[in-house]
């Protein structure tokens, strides 16, 4: 077993570690998601569009598919070289908290998956980051698991390696990117696969606008 209590270096080694059994494990978008991603791309056009935690691939190889100008950007570079088998998009080493893009340099951003790794206190500065690199009018499909909790819990695709897991409220999401200057819509799918998540679309909005509300 392998323990580091700094989240995101250990994440980054967690995933590193597990991202064969990751992809193996997870070949094809969730069937409740590809509404989602057709919403995306019909909103962002030839926009730029990012998955940010792309991990294996699997969503970005179907954002791909579809057409889309995309790039993936997740931490770990095992992930990112599983990435690199099922797409050509540009793939970007980098972390939720400093994404490595400039300000308003994306149309669309997919992010599923991704903000479960990060400890509560520090979803804020993920918000902040999208809220920097989305462009007015540009929108996010957030995608995570429900709940209050935040622990540390065993992979359940090799039992080798701990992640940090923090489940959100669907409160905690819609007030967080609310508050960074997004106009939020949450959603409960009801497609088998997407049972426990939340589900928000949302469009950045400018500054005169929001605060003209
Ligand atoms: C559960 S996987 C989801 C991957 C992909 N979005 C999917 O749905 O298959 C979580 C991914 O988030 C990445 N990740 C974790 N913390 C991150 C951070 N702070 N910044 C960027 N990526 C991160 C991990 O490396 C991993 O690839």
């Amino acid at each position: 077993m392998v323990v580091d209590p700094e989240p995101v270096p250990w994440s980054r080694h967690t995933y590193d570690g597990l991202a064969p059994a990751y992809a193996a494990a997870n070949r094809t978008i969730r069937r409740g998601l590809v509404p989602y991603a057709d919403r995306l791309l019909a909103h962002a056009g030839t926009g730029l569009v990012l998955e940010l935690g792309c991990g294996s691939g699997r969503d970005l190889q179907h954002l791909e598919s579809l057409g889309a100008n995309v790039v993936g950007i997740d931490l770990s570079a095992g992930m990112l070289a599983e990435s690199r088998r099922q797409v050509a998009a540009p793939l970007v080493q980098g972390d939720v908290r400093g994404i490595p893009l400039r300000a308003g340099a994306v149309a669309g951003c997919w992010c599923v998956a991704t903000l479960l790794h990060l400890p509560p206190e520090q979803l804020r500065i993920a918000f902040a980051e999208l809220a920097r690199v989305i462009a007015v009018g540009g929108m996010l499909v957030l995608g995570t698991q429900r709940g209050s909790s935040s622990a540390l819990e065993l992979d359940p695709y090799t039992g080798q390696y701990m992640r940090l897991m923090t489940r959100h409220s669907p409160e905690a999401i819609v007030d967080g990117l609310t508050a960074h200057g997004f106009r939020t819509h949450l959603e409960s799918s009801t497609v088998d696969d997407l049972r426990g998540w939340v589900l928000v679309t949302a469009i950045r909005h400018d500054v005169e606008l929001r605060g003209a509300q």
